[in-house]
């Protein structure tokens, strides 16, 4: 197994960063190419991420043509002709995110059957709300044996009602009520980018979405779809991320293309720290000096809140600002492992439920870590750059499932970090 390993204390990040198209965009986008049944699909600026081969893979799974280009970042989707409409337990267990092929292949086929996703490490993750949603639009739904089994001969527009802002659930709703008859609308839907991003794509197939971005969403449903070009929206919390990593190194970093918009959030709370943060032509520009940097209380919350996927980063930045910050997690009940890991690191912090309390500014030392999941990985990354000595990070199969080349980028801009095999 690889690990990463940093020789941390005095490293000063500088310089300009790429970023990635966005996962979370990225993998409901290959959902949607399900649904043409007219020409090809052609995603581009697709990220070389792990998750993205396991959904090339479930989209495979239902006899879909799908070729990565990966020199290009470009996939190529051909969904014509008939399609198979099981995605199998193979690949939904190796990714939560694979449960939002179901509203396209049931809107496409009739007929849908998708294993349950299973448990997760940052929380219980239900799916009621996606099914719901479904059954609203004349779904029957089954659950047996670990699969869902979704049924209707063609979806119904429905009013729907989400008691909470879920961002699969909208997209999977929205893709199911792309090829409904009549007119959805969903309140209380996600706001995300990456929803918006997926609307996009929608309607260069042929779908009438409206609202993306907003709280209602108007979806009329057209009897078909067709093949489309798009480019992934970029990746906010790859770019966010880097902002981090930036202020907690007393950095100059320019995050080239990041996307202001998206990351207002997050930047509002970097200012509030006393971080620099400015826009520039060529992307957003993080300085930081650590010595005149302010504890904060940060909450997080669905889009525009603060996003709960950059939370474990900013509790590293909180672990090296003096004084004492609090994090809220609303999101996720079970997304602060990673305080666990950085404890060995010296790290001081009391957790209660969903709040944790960070007493930064204390020395810390490099440790042999193991990432809990994806965003925990990037976050005990970052805290072994300033933590005094060597951090060994392993598990890096979180890492991997969300960022692309995360050490060369980091080495790129002044860290001392390697990967190495486990025998190494
Ligand atoms: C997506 C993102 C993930 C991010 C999360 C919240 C992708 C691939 N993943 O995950 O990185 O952390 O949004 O921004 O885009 N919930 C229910 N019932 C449901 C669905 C969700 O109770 O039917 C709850 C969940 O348990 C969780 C909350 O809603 O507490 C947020 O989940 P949701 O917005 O659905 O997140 P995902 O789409 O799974």
């Amino acid at each position: 197994m690889d690990k990463i390993i940093i020789e941390g204390g005095k490293t000063q990040l500088k310089g300009e960063v790429i970023i990635e198209g966005a996962k979370n965009a990225v993998l409901p986008l290959l959902a949607a190419t399900i649904l043409p049944t007219e020409g090809q699909t052609v995603l581009k600026n697709v990220p070389i991420l792990s998750d993205v081969f396991t959904m090339n893979n479930v989209v495979r799974g239902l006899d879909v043509t799908v070729h990565f280009n990966e020199a290009e970042n470009e996939v190529t989707v051909d969904a014509r002709g008939d399609i198979l409409d099981v995605a199998p337990y193979e690949y939904v267990s190796k990714m939560r995110a694979s449960i939002v092929v179901l509203g396209p292949i049931l809107a496409r086929n009739g007929h849908a059957k998708v294993s349950m996703p299973g448990g997760c490490t940052i929380g219980s993750r239900p799916i009621d709300l996606h099914l719901k949603g479904l059954e609203a639009m004349g779904a029957k739904i089954e659950q047996t044996g670990g699969d869902i089994t979704a049924t209707a001969d063609r979806l119904k527009g429905a009013n729907i009602y989400m008691d909470f802002p879920s961002v699969g659930a909208t997209q999977n709703l929205m893709m199911a009520a792309t090829l409904a008859e009549g007119t959805t609308t969903i309140e209380n839907a996600a706001r995300e980018p990456e929803i918006v991003d997926l609307a996009n794509l929608l309607n260069k197939m042929g779908a009438s979405v409206t609202g993306a971005g907003t709280e209602n969403l108007t979806i009329i449903g057209v009897d078909k779809m067709h093949g489309a070009e798009h480019s992934v929206v970029q990746d906010r919390i790859e770019a966010g991320t880097f902002m981090v990593a930036a202020a907690m190194t007393n950095g100059d970093v320019l995050i080239k293309d990041a996307v202001w918009e998206h990351n207002r959030p997050l930047i509002s709370k970097l200012r509030e720290m006393g971080v620099e943060v400015t826009e520039e032509e060529a992307g957003i520009r993080v300085v930081s000096n650590l010595d005149h940097l302010k504890p904060v209380t940060v909450k997080t919350m669905p889009h525009p809140g603060f996003p709960t996927d950059m939370q474990a980063q900013f509790t590293a930045l909180m672990a090296v600002v003096s004084g004492e910050s609090t994090m809220i997690e609303t999101v996720f009940e079970n997304r602060f492992q990673h305080l666990e890991e950085m404890r060995r690191m010296g790290l001081n912090s009391e957790i209660l439920r969903d709040t944790a309390r960070i007493h930064g500014g204390l020395p810390l030392q490099g440790a042999q870590v193991m990432s809990t999941d994806l965003r925990a990985s990037a976050a005990l990354i970052l805290t072994g750059m300033v933590a005094e000595g060597t951090t060994i990070v392993g598990k890096l199969t979180h890492l991997d499932r969300g960022y692309y080349k995360f050490h060369e980028k980091l080495a790129q801009l002044g860290a001392n970090i390697r990967r190495v095999n486990g025998d190494s």
